[in-house]
């Protein structure tokens, strides 16, 4: 290979336009998906974008490792190999005017453009990250205090439910919250069979479970009175309810929290705090 274009020697002509011209591409689209992400995106024309970037960069790096090694044989007949005094001289200027080196240096200068554009590129989407968290996925709208209702807003009067009635409950003034949803079951007297301290949250029967399967999600909605189970109509696990809604079928390997009751002066039923633990299914740091 030579460097010097047009004095080859094997017959083959150096690719570095069209290596300059792949890493000019993915420099164009790398700065065009950048300025589609900054406009407020569009995923198919993000994804061609990529396309085009990642495929110019590794045209060009291929055609430069080509370049590096040549294919075939090549001959030359060529005369004596000192060089004349004149082609030294030549030489030298060439390199002290960095001539010889230019061409590198362009292609080097592309792929580093190429790849600075692409870097820009891929750092812009962490904006896309969004606020962190917090401990949004460990409360509920639940509070001490919270009067317990219906879908519609109504209050849970503790004499209006029936002995083995389900009733979808949310806290007062958060109705419809998916993650505060909860099932409430009166059991007939002596049913259940809960620790002390879950037995203090579920007065007279009444007991209150986290409607969100905590295998996958689902919502819990099917009551199999007889069984006294939670049914999750997704995968089948099912809950039984008079000892703490622990999982006695299917997938599910955590009991649903239950949310602790009291009944006030008023006869309706009111919350005395959140769920002891997270709802739903098992999460990266879950306590
Ligand atoms: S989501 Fe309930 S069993 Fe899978």
């Amino acid at each position: 290979m030579s460097d010097r274009g047009g004095d080859t020697t094997s017959g083959s002509t150096s690719r570095s336009p069209l290596i300059v011209v792949a890493f000019a591409t993915t420099t164009g689209a790398a700065i065009a998906l950048t300025v589609v992400y900054a406009l407020g995106g569009q995923p198919q024309v993000e994804g061609s974008l990529l396309a085009v970037a990642f495929g110019g960069l590794g045209a060009g790096l291929v055609l430069w490792a080509r370049d590096l090694v040549p294919e075939g044989t090549a001959t030359q007949s060529r005369p004596e190999l000192a060089s004349p005094e004149a082609e030294l001289e030549a030489e030298e200027a060439d390199l002290e005017a960095g001539g010889i080196v230019t061409r590198r240096r362009f292609v080097l200068g592309s792929l580093g453009a190429a790849i600075g554009a692409l870097g820009i590129a891929a750092v812009l989407p962490i904006r896309s990250l969004g606020p962190r968290p917090g401990n949004a996925l460990a409360v509920t709208s639940w509070r001490r205090g919270s009067r317990v209702v219906t879908i519609d807003g109504t209050p849970v009067r503790a004499a209006e439910v029936p002995e083995n009635g389900l009733v979808t409950i949310f806290p007062a003034g958060h109705t419809g919250s998916a993650d505060s949803q909860a099932v409430l079951i009166r059991l007939p007297p002596g049913e259940l069979d809960l620790s002390p301290k879950a037995a203090a949250g579920a007065p007279q029967g009444f007991v209150a479970y986290s409607k969100v399967c905590t295998h996958a999600g689902c919502p819990v909605g099917l009551y199999l009175a007889r069984e006294h189970q939670l049914l999750c109509p997704c995968h089948q696990s099912a809950f039984d309810v008079r000892t703490g809604a622990n999982p006695v079928l299917g997938p599910a390997a955590r009991a649903l929290p239950q949310l602790p009751l009291t009944i006030g002066a008023d006869g309706i039923l009111r919350a005395l705090g959140d769920f002891p633990e997270p709802i739903g299914p098992a999460y990266w740091n879950r306590p």
